[in-house]
């Protein structure tokens, strides 16, 4: 018979690993397990009590908040609170940081930063939506925890995960040792252990970008997509195309099958659209772990200085083969780029 292990038992078990762990770090892992339960229980009956639509508030980026992402972010919120062992959240749905500054919290260490409902978009027609999640230790050493201390760059991360609501819900993360994913089984109300030692495969045939916005594309990238749509069979190409507008959605499948996204900057967003700290580097960190790679289409994600809570970046993230091919057409078509406006006649 197969040994069922619980996300709970596999925590105990890790924190074998770091010898002087407290255990404090897989109280907070446990806490935000918790919180995605409790979300997932909404979702899923989220047709059933008219929780889907407008909450009628607008966040700090002017987007419109669904129901779902507000109570989203109530439950992490109130998880991490009452947990003890996080003393400030950022998250996507709060202009601020919060504090926590209650009497259990008084020495935590660790700095959380979240995007509660990802794939907002997705919530009223029941296509897969996520949470991510990016767990930092504070860099100040007492008093009140401050925004520096989670303007880190994304290779401080201590852990980073995702849920996903999809099909089934999964919790996947990463505390730097390789990356595991664990399937809720709804009859034990328990994240199991289903995708140990996940990897990428270094290559793969999924392209995922939103092509609607090609007209304002840089040249590069625009060129990177129609060399996925030429004909060669060595490389397998054609490439499929495949974007839900859930980046948790459209990353776990190219994590699982292989498949490169890409989020650029556009003419319309010259920084890009996805948020570094609770999107592009959390997701980074568990890509990278898994093997694969995520860049700003030049630089490293994780490398990237971090100056602000919402800052935004561009985002080239999949098997490592397919980044690289990506980051090639960067270089080259920048480069072209450039020359045309010092004035060489190039046909880009
Ligand atoms: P969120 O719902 O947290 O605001 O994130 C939505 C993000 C991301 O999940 C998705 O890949 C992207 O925005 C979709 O944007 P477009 O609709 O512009 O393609
Ligand atoms: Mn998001
Ligand atoms: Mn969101």
């Amino acid at each position: 018979m197969n040994e069922i292990k619980t996300l709970g038992q596999f925590i105990i078990e890790k924190q074998k690993d770091f010898p002087y762990a407290k255990g404090e770090l897989s109280r907070l892992l446990r806490d935000l397990a918790i919180a995605a339960k409790i979300v997932n229980r909404e979702i899923n009956k989220a047709g059933l009590a008219s929780i889907l639509g407008d909450s009628g508030t607008v966040n700090v980026q002017g987007e419109s908040q669904k129901k779902l992402d507000v109570y989203a972010n109530e439950q992490f919120i109130a998880a991490l609170r009452s947990g003890g062992e996080c003393c400030m959240i950022v998250s996507e749905e709060n202009d601020e940081h919060i504090n926590i500054d209650s009497e259990i919290s008084k020495n935590a260490k660790y700095v959380v930063a979240i995007d509660p409902l990802d794939g907002s978009s997705n919530i009223d027609v029941n296509v897969g939506i996520g949470t991510i999640f990016s767990i930092y230790r504070r860099t100040s050493v007492s008093g009140a925890a401050t925004v520096e201390d989670i303007l880190q760059k994304g290779t401080s991360q201590v852990a980073a995960g995702y849920i996903i609501y999809g099909s089934s819900t999964m919790l996947v993360y990463t505390t730097g040792k390789g990356v595991n994913g664990f399937t809720l089984d709804p009859s034990i109300g328990e994240f199991c252990l289903s995708h140990p030692n996940l990897t990428i495969p270094e290559s793969g045939t999924i392209y995922s970008i939103n092509e609607g916005n090609y007209i304002h594309f840089p040249q590069g990238v625009k060129k990177y997509i129609k060399y996925c749509q030429e004909e060669d069979k060595n490389t397998f190409r054609p490439y499929t195309s495949r974007y839900t507008g859930s980046m948790v959605a459209d990353l776990h499948r190219n994590l699982i099958k292989g498949g490169i996204f890409i989020y650029p900057y556009t003419s319309a967003s010259p920084k890009g659209k996805l948020r570094l700290v609770y999107e592009c580097n959390p997701m980074a960190f568990i890509m990278e772990q898994a093997g694969g790679k995520a860049s700003d289409g030049t630089t490293r994600i994780l490398d990237l200085d971090v100056y602000e809570l919402h800052q935004r970046s561009p985002i080239f993230i999949g098997s490592r083969l397919m980044v690289e091919k990506a980051e090639e057409f960067m270089r080259v078509f920048h480069r072209e780029a450039l020359e045309v406006l010092n004035g060489f006649a190039l046909d880009v």
